[in-house]
């Protein structure tokens, strides 16, 4: 055990963790160079187009240290983006250190602190590593200043390196075998083995990455999953390197995979303990605490006949994404579908393209909403994560959205556009500090908003520089009402969004205008309508169509006429039957880009 290191990379997004993963890899020759598939780590197709790590995982590495001996290093991939970092403070729990890798060219940003922070709660031993020193932009003196003043962490010894070059590299596997303490724990203990990950592979069944705190664990040895007391005999034990290789054992201090003969995905909950049936441990390990969705949508299959098909395909989702939500719904509009729980728009659109792609179903899905707490007359309190469920205004009291707390990095030159932006979202200022050239904005902001486009407009007002954090802060009473949309006279139900009640009129104005553009003209003249309660207020008339789309072809071209015919057929893949009207997709999402 005094040879076994583990430690995850943190950094922001787009600091080169994957990069920097991916030469450590090489260097301890986990791969040939015909296998070093740019960036092995992030091993799903849509990771690597997306360039985002999105599921940690792990790589076990031998090293030769420069005092001859060998070492086995567990390197823990930890995804970069807001939207996880959960599975950042998950992955972390594994390990005894972390290297913490900032863009020397960039500088601190907002996923640099936050994940810094986790790791320090978490006692890790931080090692920082300034990264892209090739770059002629590279300023590792500042960046090592701004280390130190924005994180409070000692930078001075911080590793010069270039992830692209290979410059630093054996640098960082010495700081390693050095500082990183090696894992604590009794091989000779009971069992005790923390899920850090598990997944469905189509070949073995139910995968699940463990690391081994105490005892350890074999193939024939009968094991037990502590919170229901499911017992599995195992199947396989191993390690990825990053390829899998099969081990006699996996004991304390170690990181690997068990594949036993789960049948039921749901039995292997990450942050559950793994112990042995013969010898059992006598209390599991303190687990991950328990995720909390903060946005929710509605998913439903263009086809109703794929329900089944979406509900399995969800299962087997949630099983490798535990912060995935989802319950049965139905919609007047849409039919039967689910209503889902994620972290943020971005794992939402993950899974939304998950499930496309990897269980080929085509989805319609509403936009997305936070949810809100009702205050009913009758003193109770409800929580509402789909608008059309919003209660009667006459039996509210009041309704309270959720407010977060949003830590903005951004140079200097930005600070008036940003703040206008923040202000503009409803957001009040809570502090604002200098730190050199980078600024730290703190802002209370409600989520609703942030929901709806604001990391986009950040993006954009900033060019690219303003990065941001949140967490959930309070929930606050605000003026709020439900805007609903009504499509030939119908309700559409999936439509619906609350919003305040200053913005509510323009909202629905823009809305019904948004909407006239994406519903395509019908046989017959469409009225959409805006409207707060019984109030009407805003109306828009989609013209009927005059001549149906044969009618150009004077019957003799077949083979246009077939073209034609297929193209509408496409077109109808994301289409809804709302009533008479056939509604698209992107109707359902046009709420979300607000001009
Ligand atoms: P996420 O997975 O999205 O969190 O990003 P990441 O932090 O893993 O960053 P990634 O390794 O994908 O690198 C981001 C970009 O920076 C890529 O285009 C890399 O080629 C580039 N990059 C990484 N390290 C270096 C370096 O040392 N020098 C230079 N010039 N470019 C680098």
């Amino acid at each position: 055990m005094r040879h076994i290191r583990n430690f995850s990379i943190i950094a922001h997004i787009d600091h080169g963790k994957s990069t920097l993963a991916d030469r450590l890899i090489h260097r301890c020759g986990g791969l040939a160079d015909r296998e070093m598939d740019a960036q092995v780590l992030d091993s799903m197709d849509l990771e690597r187009e997306r360039g985002i790590t999105i599921k940690a995982q792990t790589a076990s590495l031998l090293y030769t240290a420069k005092d001859g001996q060998v070492y086995q290093f567990n390197l823990i991939d930890t995804p970069g983006h807001v939207d996880f970092s959960y599975e950042v403070s998950r992955s972390l729990q594994a390990c005894e250190g972390a290297l913490l890798v900032v863009d020397a060219s960039q500088g601190v940003e907002a996923q640099t602190v936050a994940n810094c922070y986790t790791a320090i709660e978490q006692n890790l031993e931080v090692i920082p590593v300034l990264n892209k020193v090739d770059l002629p932009a590279a300023d590792p003196e500042r960046v090592r200043a701004e280390i130190e003043d924005v994180i409070g962490v000692d930078a001075s010894e911080a590793t010069l390196c270039s992830a692209k070059t290979g410059l630093g590299i054996d640098d960082i596997l010495e700081t390693v075998v050095r500082r990183v303490p090696p894992p604590v724990g009794d091989p000779a203990a009971p069992l005790k083995a923390l899920i850090i990950d598990s997944w469905f592979d189509s070949y073995v069944g139910v995968v699940i990455l463990v690391r081994v705190i105490d005892g350890c664990i074999k193939a024939k040895d009968r094991m037990r999953l502590m919170a229901n007391g499911a017992e599995y005999p195992v199947d396989q034990v191993g390690v990825f390197t990053p390829k899998s290789l099969v081990r006699e054992t996996l004991s304390a201090g170690e990181v690997g995979f068990v594949i036993s003969g789960i049948k039921v995905i749901s039995d292997a909950k990450v942050g559950d303990t793994v112990t042995l049936a013969t010898r059992p441990a006598d209390k599991p390990l303190p687990g991950f605490k328990e995720i909390k969705s903060q946005v929710f949508a509605g998913l439903y299959p263009v086809e109703s006949n794929e329900y089944e098909q979406l509900r399995e395909s969800l299962e087997k989702l949630q099983l490798n994404d535990a912060a995935l939500r989802f319950e049965p719904e139905v919609s007047q509009a849409l039919g039967f579908g689910f209503r889902c729980g994620f972290l943020g728009l971005l794992h939402m659109d993950i899974v939304q393209e998950r499930l496309e792609r990897e269980f080929d179903i085509d989805l319609i899905t509403t936009a997305p909403t936070v949810v809100y707490e009702v205050l009913m007359k009758d003193g109770s309190v409800m929580k509402v994560e789909n608008p059309a469920k919003l209660p009667d205004p006459s039996k509210m009291d009041e309704i309270r959205e959720p407010i977060i707390r949003a830590t903005i990095y951004l140079p200097q030159e930005y600070v008036g556009v940003v703040i206008t932006l923040c202000t503009q979202k409803r957001g009040s200022q809570v502090d604002m500090r200098y730190h050199g050239r980078q600024v730290q904005l703190v802002y209370d902001i409600p989520m609703n908003e942030v929901v709806m486009d604001f990391f986009d407009r950040l993006k954009s007002v900033s060019r690219g520089y303003a990065s941001l954090d949140y967490e959930l802060h309070c929930y606050q009473a605000a003026d709020l009402v439900k805007l609903d949309m009504l499509v030939n006279g119908e309700k559409v139900d999936a439509l619906s969004v609350i919003v305040h009640r200053a913005n509510a009129h323009y909202r629905g104005r823009e809305l019904a205008a948004k909407l006239r553009g994406i519903i395509p003209r019908q046989m017959f003249d469409v009225a959409v309508q805006a409207a707060i309660g019984s109030t009407i207020v805003s109306r828009e008339n989609i013209k009927a169509l005059r001549k149906n789309v044969l009618a150009k072809c004077y019957g003799g071209d077949i083979s246009r006429k077939r073209k034609l015919l297929e193209k509408q057929k496409a077109g109808k893949r994301r289409m809804k039957q709302v009533g008479a009207v056939e509604i698209p997709q992107e109707a359902f999402l046009a709420v979300l880009r607000t001009d």
